[in-house]
């Protein structure tokens, strides 16, 4: 086995996120004020996750922070991108997700906490428009201007290592083109100016070109694309989407894998929301649901691995709605009716009433993504990080691969990835070690 060396996390870490709406001043928020010990870092498998190393026996059980080098909280450094001038106080305020008791506290440092002019194209999203947008001859142009950004925050915030998390609004639909294939007919694209080039795309190019990590918290396509692909692949730089995989995708996940575990048939799955806040308001737009709904959709079909139960998941009627419904703002309720069969084909029905709270989930997604994503760099790993799909709810793979959607296994894959960055044994749950016995003591696994 490849032996692997991680560089440690010394010096200070930069977390830049275009975008600086509900999800993304919530992370911050909560940043600070377990800095200053005020809450604790709820959620997130960094922060709090335990992982078990060696055999069962053995006992030894080590929190995740201490098995591996992370970034402390006290070296990350917080910045970003938005289309509002709003500080990241005023951006948090207006988001209404937390409460000034948990707000003022951190006043001073949230409000020092300015966001960048963004890239921006009203095409991509039709809902919202704001003054802090950057003007630029071709998108090329725009696309320097962001690497220039990303260059001047490492330098005057002392960074040792930057990484990007999309966590602006979701863009439009849109589906793979020529300009799309290679670096070199992206950059050409964007020099000409091209409708098929997106904010989110430049992004992603500008981290990839400066050396950051980038993960795409939307659905829409910017790091999914060939040309994306290749040039992490070359820059040797980590990437990672699509999509956070929070509310009723979550539930989905945990619960179909048991399902199917069981072998009970599904007829079909109704799941429709409500929600009030920004991101709501941007999905009412048909163009940036339909990503949304193509992310959400996909789920199912490669959980219950469809073509080989016909029987059971041959004919599921799959049906995802998102209503936007402004006195609930980031309080999201979600709702799902499934209908499920058992022997003899009876039917039973089961129903999920979620009252989540939108950016309260999310948000240690983006501090544990923005982590792995760190480790994943300094541990010389490079293009798409499969191990994260725990986090997402359209996981990136290689080409010619389906996504593993179980969460369960999902966390098996990432725990396996850090065992293998810190030399231990890998835990196949399957095989022997997990039971705690050498290969010699097979007769004993019924025990
Ligand atoms: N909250 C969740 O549980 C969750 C789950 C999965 C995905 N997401 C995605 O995360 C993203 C952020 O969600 P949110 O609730 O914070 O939304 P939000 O609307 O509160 O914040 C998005 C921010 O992005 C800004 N923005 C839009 N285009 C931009 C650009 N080109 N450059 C810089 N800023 C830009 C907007 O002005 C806005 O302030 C959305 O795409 C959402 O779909 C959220």
């Amino acid at each position: 086995m490849q032996q692997i060396n991680v560089k440690p996390a010394s010096g200070k870490l930069g977390i830049l996120t275009p975008g600086m709406g509900a999800v993304s001043t919530t992370f911050m928020a909560g940043i600070l004020s377990a800095r200053k010990g005020l809450s604790k870092p709820i959620g997130s498998l960094t922060e709090m996750g335990y992982i078990r190393l060696g055999k069962r026996t053995e006992k030894r059980n080590s929190l995740i922070r201490e098995f591996l080098p992370f970034a402390r909280l006290q070296d990350i450094v917080l910045g970003g991108w938005d289309i509002y001038a709003d500080n990241a106080y005023e951006a948090a305020v207006n988001a209404k997700v937390l409460e000034r008791d948990h707000l003022d506290p951190i006043k001073d440092e949230l409000s020092a906490i300015k966001p960048m002019s963004a890239v921006f194209d009203a095409a991509y999203v039709k809902n919202i428009s704001g003054p802090n947008v950057k003007t630029g001859k071709t998108k090329y142009d725009l696309a320097q201007m962001l690497r220039d950004d990303i260059k001047n925050f490492k330098k005057n915030n002392n960074c040792d290592r930057v990484v990007m998390v999309w966590c602006g609004s979701t863009e439009a639909y849109s589906q793979v083109g020529a300009e799309h294939q290679t670096p070199e007919s992206f950059e050409k694209a964007m020099k000409e100016n091209s409708p098929h080039i997106a904010p989110s795309m430049m992004y992603t190019y500008a981290a990839i070109m400066e050396g950051v990590p980038y993960v795409n918290g939307a659905p829409n396509l910017s790091v999914e694309l060939p040309c994306m692909i290749k040039l992490a692949e070359d820059r040797g730089v980590p990437i990672a989407g699509s999509d956070f995989k929070t509310g009723q995708t979550l539930m989905k996940t945990i619960v179909a894998p048991g399902l199917k575990a069981r072998m009970l048939g599904v007829a079909g799955w109704y799941s429709t929301n409500i929600l009030g806040n920004r991101d709501g308001e941007v999905l009412q737009d048909p163009e940036s649901f339909k990503s949304k709904e193509v992310s959400k959709l996909s789920v199912l079909d490669t959980i219950f691995e469809t073509e080989n139960h016909p029987d059971l998941y041959g004919d599921v009627h799959h049906v995802v709605k998102i209503n936007y419904y402004k006195p609930r703002g980031d309080n999201k309720e979600g709702w799902d009716n499934i209908d499920i069969f058992g022997w003899m084909g009876y039917p039973m029905q089961i129903k999920i009433n979620f009252l989540c709270r939108d950016s309260i989930l999310a948000a240690p997604l983006v501090l544990d993504l923005a982590q792995f994503m760190d480790l994943a760099s300094r541990a010389g790993f490079k293009g798409i990080q499969e191990w994260l799909s725990f986090y997402l709810k359209s996981p990136l793979v290689k080409p010619g691969l389906l996504p593993e959607h179980d969460l369960q296994l999902q966390k098996l894959k990432l725990e396996n990835t850090l065992r293998y960055i810190g030399r231990e044994e890998l835990i196949n749950h399957l095989g022997l070690t997990y039971y705690g016995y050498d290969e010699s003591d097979a007769s004993k696994i019924g025990n």
